[in-house]
């Protein structure tokens, strides 16, 4: 069954939302306990589809989970790890990519791993050679096999002095995860060190864990032979709080956002004043909305934190195709960012990508013939249209268009919203968006 969306654009989203915790840390904190002798709790967990797989995937390694049915809470008890079949593995190809984060937590619990096919957004070629080749460099063997790859250690995991050829969230996370418990000393230079990695850290450190950051991207992890469990709130999303924002000004309403967290969006709050968004920051959250009057045009890269975070780019185009003149916006963290742009076309937007870097920042993409770079010029009306949404942020930011738009918008494959968006037709309707929603076979 898949869900279809039909909706009655030019409605403002007024009223609020509530953000719980990340998808980009709470699966991982999850795959941390793995590495505990004692069971941990999770507070403050989203019902998105992520969640839901990495249950999966530790309930078939032996892991229990149990959710209390009133806050949400998840604890996870590691006693019983033990090898899955792989064919149970298998079922789970292509779902996410929090699987390769397993492979450090398991070969400290079972001895080996086998990780299968990965899923996630489809906005460039995703590899993962930065996570095997850190992988190899603990002393792991890593093997090819159909529909996945077996990891194991026959002599354990080793710290190692290790460099990343770029700031990569997944692969620092898989360096964390591995050396935590791996004997010796690890140095990781060249680190990512985004809000959800210090989240992370924060949970190893709760188990006991011996993590250092320093202010040049090196983090420094002395191994410990065991490791307990943790009591942790995981942090806000601060991906689905900037989204809404988006989303406020798009559709020139009033959103507050419970949950959002000034500390971690101080580059997206600056970046939403300089377009003339209107802010309160609150204790317990922010309030966006549109002040009236015009938005600003501007000049902006994506990049590693404390960066303007890629994920909070497509949503933030929408806006820009509301804005009073010519923006540029170069994405320089993944090579095929733009593609949703195509839907806003059709919808009246003027947007032309291009292969060159237009921006200051150096990028791996300029010389290969991606086209990572846009120009928008406002303000254009969107009009309603058919789309089949591409990924996660590029399906919020088509939806969000269609909100915007005159007439009515038919949006499919709107499941792909729901492995980060928790509950988002009940916000939207909430919000009071005009949309009916029916099922197809
Ligand atoms: N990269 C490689 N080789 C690797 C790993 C990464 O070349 O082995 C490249 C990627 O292709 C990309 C860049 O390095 O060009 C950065 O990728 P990174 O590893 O940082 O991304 P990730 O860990 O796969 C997480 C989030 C993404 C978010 C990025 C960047 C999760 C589950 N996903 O992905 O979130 O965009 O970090 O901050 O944490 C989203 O939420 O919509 C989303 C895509």
């Amino acid at each position: 069954m898949s869900s279809v969306l039909t909706i009655r654009g030019g409605v403002p989203l007024t009223g609020r939302v509530s953000v719980r915790g990340a998808k980009n840390l709470v699966p991982k904190a999850m795959v941390a306990a793995l590495l505990g002798n004692e069971p941990s709790v999770l507070r403050n967990v989203p019902e998105i589809k992520d969640v839901e797989v990495v249950t999966s995937l530790l309930q078939l390694h032996g892991v229990t989970v149990v959710k209390d049915p009133l806050s949400g809470d998840l604890t996870l008890d590691p006693k019983a790890a033990k090898t899955a079949p792989s064919t149970a593995i298998d079922a789970h190809a292509g779902d996410s990519r929090i699987p390769i984060l397993l492979c450090g937590p398991l070969i400290h619990a079972i001895g080996e791993a086998f990780i299968p096919d990965l899923g996630g957004c489809k906005i460039g070629d995703r590899p993962i050679d930065y996570h095997l080749n850190v992988l190899r460099q603990f002393g792991a063997v890593v093997e090819k096999r159909p529909g996945g790859i077996h990891i194991s250690a026959p002599k354990g995991l080793h710290g190692a002095k290790i460099n990343l050829p770029y700031p990569s969230v997944g692969a620092t996370e898989q360096v964390l995860l591995s050396a935590t418990r791996a004997e010796g000393i690890t140095e990781l230079s060249g680190a990512a060190t985004e809000p959800e990695i210090i989240d992370l850290i924060a949970v190893l450190q709760k188990m006991g864990a011996i993590i250092s950051v320093q202010t040049d991207r090196t983090i420094r992890i002395e191994g410990v032979r065991d490791l307990g469990g943790y009591n942790h709130r995981a942090l806000s999303d601060r991906n689905e709080s900037a989204s809404w924002a988006s989303a406020a000004l798009v559709t020139r309403g009033d959103i507050f956002v419970e949950g959002a967290s000034q500390r971690d969006m101080m580059t997206f709050l600056n970046t939403y004043r300089k377009v003339g968004g209107g802010m309160d920051i609150g204790e317990d959250g922010i309030r966006f909305y549109h002040r009236g009057g015009k938005l600003n045009p501007l000049v902006l890269e994506t990049d590693v934190h404390p960066g303007f975070m890629t994920d909070w780019q497509q949503p933030l185009v929408v806006a820009l195709t509301q804005a009073d003149g010519v923006s540029i916006v170069h994405e320089t963290v993944y090579e095929n960012r733009f593609g949703f742009t195509d839907a806003l076309i059709r919808m009246g937007a003027s947007i032309q990508v291009h292969r060159e870097c237009l921006g200051s920042v150096p990028c791996r993409f300029g010389q290969r013939n991606f086209l990572h770079s846009a120009v928008i010029s406002g303000p254009t009306q969107l009009k309603g249209a058919d789309i089949d949404v591409p990924d996660l942020r590029g399906g919020f930011s088509h939806l969000i268009a269609a909100l915007a738009a005159s007439g009515t918008s038919r949006v499919t494959g709107i499941d792909i919203i729901n492995r980060g968006y928790e509950r988002f037709t009940e916000k939207l309707s909430g919000l009071g968006a005009d949309f009916d929603i029916t099922s197809t076979k």
